[in-house]
């Protein structure tokens, strides 16, 4: 590979390229390399020490090739490790001025606009919905926000057997919201808060009730990183800019590149990455 500074994009598998799709589409000129986890995903259940150690992992590798910068594509890492990597990790790395970036903050900082009733409702894995990540941010911008929660274990393993078109999907969708819905009917804003979820956002639309905003994360962590580069010059002057696109996975390349067009929207070529 050519000498390159890429911004690096990660997930536990499949989810991030949602997020990383709407991420090239805005900022189209940088370099970039995507890594799935995905010999070890799911992350959702997994312990905190657990996605703590595989995301300080995945984070090293992206350093070691070059990426100043790194978003973790994944709200069950950014729930459970982000934090520590910033304020424990990073300072220990010195004079290397890398960044790792997550996707709570800037959902958070604008969730509160969707709502008319100011009842939100956070459908995550298990590890983001006990991290309490959410509500505790949200309380940060929107302290008269009523924050629900409900965790939806289902949902990644059936997003990634691509099972999210079947009956399946249909009666874990209902399941889930009905869940949520009954701790207050009122609930008219779903945030997806894990980026594999957009891919059921049919389903879920379908069994909402009528005029529930349902909202993803790509569009909105693509804007707060076109900003977060605004504000930042010296780092958005170390991304090398030759609108390069590398993936890369821990598991199986052509079952990564077979799934990731669904996720992505045209058709990938990984390399694999071993880390195990
Ligand atoms: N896509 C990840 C997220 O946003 C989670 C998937 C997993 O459980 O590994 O939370």
């Amino acid at each position: 590979m050519q000498a390159i500074s890429p911004i690096g994009v990660f997930d536990s598998g499949y989810g991030g390229l949602t997020v990383f799709k709407s991420i090239v589409q805005q900022l189209p000129q940088y370099d970039y390399l995507y890594l799935g986890d995905n010999a070890r995903s799911p992350y959702g259940p997994r312990s905190f020490d657990t996605v703590y150690e595989y995301t300080l992992q995945c984070v090293q590798w992206f350093f070691a090739q070059g990426c100043p910068l790194v978003i973790l594509a994944c709200n069950t890492a950014s729930a459970k490790a982000l934090r520590t990597i910033q304020q424990h990790d990073l300072p220990k790395m010195p004079d290397s001025g890398n960044r790792v970036l997550g996707v709570i903050r800037p959902t958070t900082e604008i969730i509160g606009q969707f709502s008319q009733t100011g009842k939100v409702g956070i459908l995550g894995t298990k590890g983001t919905v006990t991290s309490n990540s959410y509500p505790i941010e949200i309380e940060k911008f929107w302290p008269q926000l009523q924050v629900y929660q409900q965790a939806c274990p289902m949902w990644v393993p059936l997003v990634e057997n691509n099972e999210h078109n079947g009956d399946g999907a249909d009666f874990f969708v209902q399941e889930y919201l009905q869940q949520l819905l009954a701790q207050d009917a009122e609930i008219d804003t779903l945030l997806l808060a894990c980026t594999h979820y957009p891919l059921l956002h049919k389903k879920i639309q379908q069994y909402a009730p009528a005029g529930t905003r349902i909202v993803a994360q790509g569009d909105i962590v693509a804007n707060s990183l076109v900003d977060y580069l605004q504000r930042h010059p010296q780092m958005e002057q170390r991304i090398s800019k030759h609108a390069l696109r590398h993936f890369y996975t821990t598991d199986d390349t052509r079952s990564f590149d077979e799934q990731a067009s669904v996720f992505y929207g045209t058709a990938v070529q990984s390399q694999h990455l071993n880390l195990v």
